[in-house]
């Protein structure tokens, strides 16, 4: 049965995005129904059981100041998608990132993510820089470089369980995000479409949200180095077969 449902979902995804992809007049139809299917999984599906949290953070074999905040087990990639499983320590998050003309659904697994996210809206040479906060200003002018701003809307901030509706982000929609455990470890398929892939233009950036000193309805971006305090190793996957 387990079997059953995690190829069930690598063949909706591989199919939903070889669709979408090539035409975009189905896409919302077809990302629900892949949605429908994703929000089938559990965590036994993919025998990920009640003690892999545990034992995955306690290991005695790695000093307590190495253990990673984050670790991933890949499931299947092919050109058109992606899918593995995200597994928070307690209290960590996944920065603040974005999927540049991506697609993704994230499912939990278990545990409680706080997801926070924002929808990029067009760079338009008429939007006015606000001042921040964290910049001191020159003569009244920011001292941010422009190309290192991003403006979106705030999308959604909620908390979200095993129990919650899968996660959807698109190119325009709710693509930049953090997720951060809270109340204890937790865990949650990623499937992202197409890929992630420098070379073409797909890499993941990480941001810092700015406060402006006047309050306004966009929010401001910065591009920020991979913060140093996130970094992930690689679990194997040992569940059934996936074809
Ligand atoms: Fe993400």
């Amino acid at each position: 049965m387990a079997a059953l449902t995690i190829n069930k979902v690598v063949s909706a995804a591989r199919e939903t995005f070889k669709t979408i992809l090539s035409d975009k007049t189905v896409l919302m139809e077809h990302l629900q129904k892949l949605k429908i299917c994703c929000n089938e999984i559990k965590a036994s599906d993919l025998n990920i059981t009640a003690g892999v949290t545990q034992e995955l953070f306690s290991s005695s074999s790695r000093p307590a100041d190495r253990k990673p905040p984050v670790s991933y087990m890949h499931l299947y990639e092919d050109e058109g998608v992606s899918m593995g499983v995200f597994f928070l320590r307690g209290g960590s998050r996944i920065p603040l990132h974005n999927h540049p003309n991506m697609y993704g659904l994230c499912k939990v697994l278990y545990g409680t993510i706080n997801v926070q996210s924002f929808s990029p809206i067009v760079k338009d040479n008429n939007l006015d820089i606000p001042e921040f906060n964290e910049f001191q200003q020159q003569e009244g002018r920011p001292t941010t470089p422009r190309e290192l701003l991003t403006p979106t809307k705030h999308y959604v901030t909620d908390n979200v369980t095993s129990d919650s509706d899968v996660c959807l982000l698109l190119p325009d929609v709710g693509n930049c995000h953090e997720l951060k455990a809270v109340d204890g470890p937790a865990a949650f398929v990623d499937i992202l479409a197409p890929p992630y892939a420098p070379d073409e233009g797909r890499d993941c950036m990480y941001y810092k949200l700015l406060t402006a000193k006047k309050g306004g309805d966009i929010k401001w971006l910065l591009e920020i180095p991979p913060p140093a305090e996130f970094w992930t190793d690689e679990i194997p996957y040992t569940g059934p077969e996936i074809k």
